[in-house]
């Protein structure tokens, strides 16, 4: 409880949308896993959900322009320390005392099925740590940014979801739709 009230408070004092970011990827993981359990095999809901939340924890260290440039306008060095904030990320929930299961889906959230994922390029990551990655990529895209203030179609979301998650996940995202934006409200 320490640990996720410590969390919560070091993510809302980040600013930038990352406390809604964040209950919205673990709310959206949830509403998946409640359809499909199967794709959190052997995992108690609550390490899911927990390991989504904190899913972006490093970026409680981000300077102001990652959140507010687009990638393109940053540097090599600042793209390496993006992909770094699984790995980073991870580090620091570990800190705080979080399970082993949760750790490594949080360090594995940007992995893809294929390898082409950051920052290991796994070919076989935790099938948990795809579906937070699914979710993060689909939420991600329908949440405004400073540099792109209008949310992308909800296909080319979908499409994003798809490139890191299992089918089956991508059709529960396709099908929760109004669901989805109940939550985008909720969380806003
Ligand atoms: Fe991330
Ligand atoms: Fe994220």
């Amino acid at each position: 409880m320490t640990l996720i009230v410590r969390a919560a408070n070091r993510i809302a004092a980040t600013g930038n949308g990352l406390l809604d970011h964040s209950c919205r990827v673990a709310i959206l993981v949830a509403d998946v896993l409640e359809r499909e359990p199967g794709l959190a095999e052997g995992i108690e809901l609550r390490d899911v959900m927990l390991a989504a939340f904190l899913h972006d924890l490093d970026k409680t260290n981000w300077p102001e322009d990652y959140f507010t440039k687009p990638h393109y306008l940053l540097s090599h060095g600042d793209h390496s320390v993006i992909q770094a904030h699984p790995l980073i990320g991870a580090g620091l929930a570990q800190e705080l005392g979080v399970t082993e299961i949760i750790r490594v889906l949080i360090e594995q959230h940007h992995e893809h099925r294929n390898g082409n994922g950051y920052p290991r390029k796994l070919a076989d990551p935790h099938p948990a740590a795809l579906l937070i990655g699914a979710c993060d990529a689909y939420a991600a895209c329908l949440e405004p940014r400073v540099y792109r203030p209008e949310p992308l179609p909800v296909f080319e979301a979908l499409r994003e979801a798809s490139k890191v998650g299992c089918e089956v996940t991508v059709r529960i995202l396709e099908k929760l739709g109004e669901d989805y934006r109940k939550v985008a409200s909720f969380c806003r």
